[in-house]
């Protein structure tokens, strides 16, 4: 096929084999949310990029080589959203939604698009689902977020193969005394680091903290530790957190090299990574972000989330065989008819079942042909009884019942007695 017709790189098609899975995923973290009291909220695609240079922070990785950015036809330089939580502070203070200290427990699903490097578990355009929490400050709703995404590991049974990892990032002030310290510390030593560290020595010095080089890690032993620098409302935050996950009985590891490659984070931050995925391995990641909303131009509101990779954990699934068997079929009955007037019975008749049968996963054949290809394409559905409707049939107002897995013979059974006939067998199916 010529370039142009292919999708782009590291953007992917999700094909019908694999929607089962996403939408069983999707399915289970939608009503989990519900039964947690969050409500699900919609942002465009596409923002302004002052947005996210704003939020994000300029001289992140994201910002600065990343984003989808562009010029549309009236001049206006628009992103494509690299993530979610800069577009809902957006929208909750577009539509007041924070306003007067109200709260709000919010969530979203959807593409994010950023330019990195292809790779299995990274990919230009992926999919969050995200949540969000505005003015609750207490570690209690740090820890409701955390414990909702335990329950989510059990419900898909996950839970052995996935870490939290925590850390607390204290205010922007305690952070701001803390990197004057590192920064004097690595400057006196800034031959000895890595090419990327020392330029973030000016820009970002906080990254410096999570970078790969063995040299530079080895700098670190001794430097300057963010946990002395924290200030009293920020330890006895995080205090609070892990007393919490300690009474809710969620293992975790301190990680205080855990800074997180956005800006905007102030406090808690966490991530829950796997080793089953290779170097992509962080399935969720979050924290707190109590400046961001006054910081573009809002009342002091505090903030809270996280967002999950769609995909990765759809690998994670994958690949610990955790793909429940039932999520495969997507037909329950086929419905076989030869000759005109059954094709036209089972038009009616179909539309019968699908009003008496709620649920009903019913394939009609459509094209005609043979007893044996339209066996053969009820058997390929997936269904698990095939309907068969001919002229002998008809005349005598019954059906073919034909069990397609298993040893069951085929019965006859009456139009009218149908409906109940399959509700039944699909119940103890
Ligand atoms: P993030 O760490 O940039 O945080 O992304 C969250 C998750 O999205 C990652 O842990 C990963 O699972 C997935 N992800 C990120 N980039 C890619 C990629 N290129 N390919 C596949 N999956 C990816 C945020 O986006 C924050 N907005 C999270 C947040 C919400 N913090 C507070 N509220």
């Amino acid at each position: 096929m010529s370039k142009s017709l292919q999708a782009i790189r590291g953007m992917n098609d999700i094909l019908p084999e694999q929607t089962p899975l996403w939408r069983y995923f999707e399915g289970t973290v939608a009503s989990l949310l519900d039964g947690y009291g969050y409500r699900q909220i919609r942002m465009p695609i596409v923002e302004f990029t002052e947005l996210f240079k704003r939020s994000i922070g300029e001289v992140t990785d994201i910002v600065e080589k990343e984003m989808y950015t562009f010029e549309d036809r009236n001049g206006d330089s628009l992103t494509l959203r690299p993530e979610g939580t800069a577009a809902c502070v957006r929208a909750v203070l577009e539509h007041g939604l924070a306003g007067g200290g109200q709260t709000q427990k919010l969530w979203y699903i959807g593409p994010m698009f950023r330019h990195e490097r292809p790779q299995k578990g990274r990919y230009r355009q992926f999919h969050q689902i995200g949540v969000e929490v505005f003015n609750l400050d207490g570690p209690d709703i740090d820890a409701e977020l955390i414990v909702l995404t335990w329950r989510l590991w059990g419900l898909l049974g996950i839970r052995d193969a996935v870490t939290l990892e925590l850390n607390s990032l204290g205010t922007s002030e305690a952070r701001a005394v803390y990197r004057d310290a590192l920064v004097e510390f690595l400057s006196a030593r800034a031959d000895q680091l890595d090419e990327d560290s020392r330029r973030r020595l000016s820009s970002n010095p906080m990254r410096i903290l999570d970078s790969k080089s063995p040299e530079t890690q080895a700098l670190l032993v001794d430097a300057p530790k963010l946990a002395d620098y924290l200030d009293e409302a920020s330890r006895v935050h995080f205090e609070g957190l892990k007393a919490r996950l300690d009474a809710a009985g969620i293992p975790y590891v301190i990680n205080p090299k855990l800074v997180r490659g956005l800006d905007y984070y102030s406090k808690t931050v966490f991530e829950w990574v796997t080793d089953k995925l290779g170097s992509q391995g962080t399935v969720c990641a979050g924290g707190r972000y109590d400046g961001l909303v006054e910081q573009m131009g809002g009342k002091p509101t505090t903030g809270v989330g996280f967002a999950m990779g769609i995909e990765r954990l759809v690998l994670l699934l994958e690949t610990l065989d955790k793909v429940p068997a039932e999520i495969a079929r997507q037909v329950d009955v086929y419905l076989c008819a030869f000759g005109e007037a059954a094709e036209l019975a089972a038009l009616t008749l179909s539309e019968r079942l699908r009003d008496q049968v709620p649920g009903l996963r019913l394939q009609v054949n459509a094209g005609g042909g043979s007893f044996k290809s339209q066996f053969k394409k009820a058997d390929k559905s997936g269904a698990l009884y095939a309907v068969i409707l001919g002229e002998d049939e008809l005349a005598q107002q019954v059906v073919g019942f034909k069990p397609l897995r298993g040893q069951a013979e085929q019965q006859s059974i009456a139009i009218d007695a149908l409906a109940e006939h399959l509700a039944t067998s699909l119940e103890k199916a």
